[in-house]
């Protein structure tokens, strides 16, 4: 399995913000996690599409090879600001389904413009839409905290609704990346992994210790186990 690790930005300093996305990457990670709150779909507000614009020429390793920005977004209505990040440099949007009125028309807008679209589902939100539109995506998030505030404790219904997508994907047979986002730490990204997501969102684990690359090569060393 191609593992993928997703620092979330959400927890990093953000008075030095392209120092962090630097520092993060020299320390292994493999895309930069952008959450977009916007204090009505969620209680919080963040960054918009400058910020992802500014970060992006930081968004290399020392060898040059591009960092892909995974833009989360937590935003009601969906589609201009998906737009905007699409312009900024995203390479992964991915929306709340609940959050847009028309689902596979937010979907299309963001392939037309050449950016990879993922769907994101909370914790108490069910799968059905992925029955008419999987076809269509390149990436399932699942949130295993509710949206909008790091350092929160992982729910473990997540765990069944991550082997429950990973059913679905392997049925469809289209390459999509299951990614996981909230409370995941050293100490349960196995299972997380043993669940069947291959991607992994860690903003307060990682952020929040003095040291990025012994956090993440502790990760990687747990999903190797
Ligand atoms: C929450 C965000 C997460 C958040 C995860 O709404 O989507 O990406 O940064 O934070 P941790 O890893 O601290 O739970
Ligand atoms: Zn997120």
């Amino acid at each position: 399995m191609n593992f993928c690790i997703a620092p979330s930005i959400l927890s990093a300093d953000f008075a030095r913000l392209g120092e962090e996305v630097k520092s993060v990457i020299a320390a292994g990670a493999d895309w930069i996690h952008f959450d977009v709150m916007d204090n009505h779909y969620v209680p919080n507000l963040t960054f918009g599409p400058m910020i992802c614009q500014a970060l992006k020429p930081h968004a290399h390793t020392a060898a040059g090879v591009p960092v892909p920005i995974d833009v989360h977004l937590m935003i009601s209505p969906v589609d201009a600001l998906a737009a905007a990040f699409a312009d900024a440099g995203a390479d992964l949007v991915s929306f709340h389904p609940d959050a847009s009125t028309h689902v596979h028309r937010s979907i299309q807008a963001l392939k037309a413009k050449g950016v990879k679209a993922g769907l994101v589902f909370n914790p108490a939100e069910p799968l059905d839409v992925l029955d008419w539109v999987i076809e269509d995506i390149d990436l399932i998030l699942i949130m295993s905290v509710n949206p909008g505030f790091g350092g929160q404790g992982f729910i473990d219904s997540a765990l069944r609704k991550i082997e429950a997508v990973r059913q679905r994907i392997d049925a469809c047979g289209k390459d999509i990346r299951l990614e996981v986002d909230g409370g995941i730490k050293t100490d349960n990204i196995r299972r997380v992994a043993d669940a069947g997501a291959d991607t992994f969102v860690a903003g307060s684990a990682i952020f929040g210790k003095p040291d990025y690359k012994t956090v993440i090569d502790q990760m990687r060393s747990a999903l190797a186990a």
